[in-house]
């Protein structure tokens, strides 16, 4: 049987108060929407469909090139309209999970066992038990089998007591949807054709109707405010700070560490506070990381101390080298063992040879040093003329004395020196000394200009 997937995100969000639709919102820096498309993309679903309505436009634009079948559901008229939208485009023997774009943490385990309890045959409602059921639907049980779902709006003082609740999530075959929300009626408190309304057609029908509870009730929270939508980022971090933990790494602080992306980090490391970790990040064994460091698609290898406040994006850090602090590493940073990037350091399209140093006050832009070369403060590669980026490649051994602009395109030889404030505008050969500076020139006997009275 093929599984289909209906993700409703038609809503707007009202309580967000944002000008990007709710399902945009992110969590951990990825949209709620995306991590439901990445839990049904766990359990191999052979379609993802989208219901969106409210900002449609921005919601489609966000996800181009990715693999979905948008369904327009130009007007809000109740979940159930919104998945009656996508009958067109399912096949009729596939069992069919309607999902929430707006409840973003929902688990692939737990999708993986709703979706196993449908068949032709049967459905499978997700449900969870609160202390506070307010504003969810009622599971109606009788004789322990469920019977109906009722709103809030609709429901009796009764079964307002009810602390069974729908999460809203199920998985219907398409055979029924087809059957059964045709026939839906908008006769109820809020006028909308409710999707829950198919329970008490599916009994009518003998329909049986497992029912499937998440492993914690943060898989099955939705978000309508900010308030909620930080509450899910907090849980969410906490769960990537455990994991971190579980692999052995100390954190200073589990509650300030976010990891937004994939993170892995060998044994032994520890990570200071008010760190930030985003896309695909590798992290070796025995490495230290200062406070307030943001660290972006970058590995950095065993045995590398990341002092604080340093910022490194799409770099490469092998091992034991020393960055910062207040480095910034921009991408195609490369560095080879040992190598150290010290304060105010800025380097992009930067590839260092092992042993290799920039400790203060540089900027080193589309450069290639080889092994062993020493950088003095404050040295500028002069890598643009306004039109073009050049190249600076300095060999190995190298000594660059400070304030020297090293004007591109040009190579430094292998151990040749360069003099302190120098401008270099042409090559410098193998092991010779270049000086490009004023000539000194002394004058005794000078007065300083003296202030009249
Ligand atoms: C719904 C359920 C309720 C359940 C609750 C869980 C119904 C009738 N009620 O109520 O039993 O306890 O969710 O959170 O199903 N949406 C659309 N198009 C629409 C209407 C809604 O795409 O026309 C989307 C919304 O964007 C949202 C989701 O469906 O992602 C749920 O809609 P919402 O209005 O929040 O439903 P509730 O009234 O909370
Ligand atoms: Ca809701």
């Amino acid at each position: 049987m093929k599984t289909e997937v209906v993700i409703l995100a038609a809503g707007k969000g009202t309580r967000m108060r944002s000008t990007l639709p709710k399902v945009m919102h992110p969590i951990a820096g990825k949209s709620m929407l995306g991590h439901v498309i990445d839990a049904a993309r766990a359990i191999e679903a052979d379609a993802i469909h989208v219901v969106v309505g409210h900002g449609a436009e921005k919601v489609t634009a966000a996800f181009s090139g990715d693999k979905l079948s948008w369904v327009q559901q130009t007007e809000q008229n109740g979940t159930g309209h919104a998945v009656r939208q996508a009958l067109p485009d399912l096949a009729d023997d596939s069992r069919v999970l309607i999902l929430y774009g707006d409840v973003p943490l929902i688990a692939a385990d737990t999708l993986k066992r709703l979706g196993d309890l449908c068949d032709g045959q049967r459905m499978a409602l997700l449900t969870t038990n609160m202390n506070d059921p307010t504003g969810y639907g009622r599971i109606v049980r009788e004789h322990d089998k469920v019977v109906a779902i009722v709103e809030q709006k609709d429901a009796n003082p009764e079964q307002l007591c009810i602390q069974e609740v729908n999460t809203g999530m199920m998985a219907v075959s398409a055979k029924h949807l087809n059957k059964w929300l045709p026939a839906l009626s908008s006769d109820n408190a809020q006028g909308e054709y409710y999707l829950t309304d198919i329970i008490e057609m599916a009994v009518a029908d003998g329909v049986a109707i497992d029912v499937v509870q998440p492993e914690t009730v943060w898989e099955v929270q939705g978000v309508n405010d900010r308030a909620q939508l930080n509450e899910l980022e907090r849980y969410y971090q906490s769960c990537k700070a455990k994991e971190i933990m579980s692999e052995g790494v100390t954190l200073a602080d589990a509650n300030r560490i976010d990891i937004r992306g994939k993170l892995s980090v060998g044994q032994d490391s520890y990570i200071d506070v008010n760190c930030v970790f985003e896309g695909e990040c590798r992290i070796g064994a025995n490495v230290t990381i200062g406070p307030n460091c943001v660290i972006t698609n970058s590995s950095i290898g065993d045995g590398s101390t990341i002092k604080a406040s340093s910022v490194l994006e799409d770099a490469v850090v092998a091992e034991d080298c020393d960055i910062g602090p207040f480095a910034r590493l921009r991408p195609g940073t490369v560095l080879a063992a040992r190598a150290k990037i010290g304060n105010f350091v800025e380097t992009k399209k930067a590839v260092l040879g092992v042993g290799s140093k920039v400790n203060h006050l540089s900027y080193i832009g589309d450069s290639e040093l080889g092994e062993n070369v020493n950088v003095g403060a404050g040295t500028i590669t002069c890598n643009y003329d306004g039109v073009n980026k050049s190249k600076t490649v300095i060999g190995d051994g190298a000594f660059i004395g400070s304030n020297t602009s090293l004007v591109a395109p040009v190579t430094v030889g292998r151990n040749a020196t360069v003099g302190a404030g120098s401008t270099i505008t042409g090559n410098v050969a193998d092991e010779e000394l270049a000086v490009a500076r004023g000539k000194q020139r002394n004058i005794s006997g000078w007065s300083r200009p003296q202030k009249k009275n």
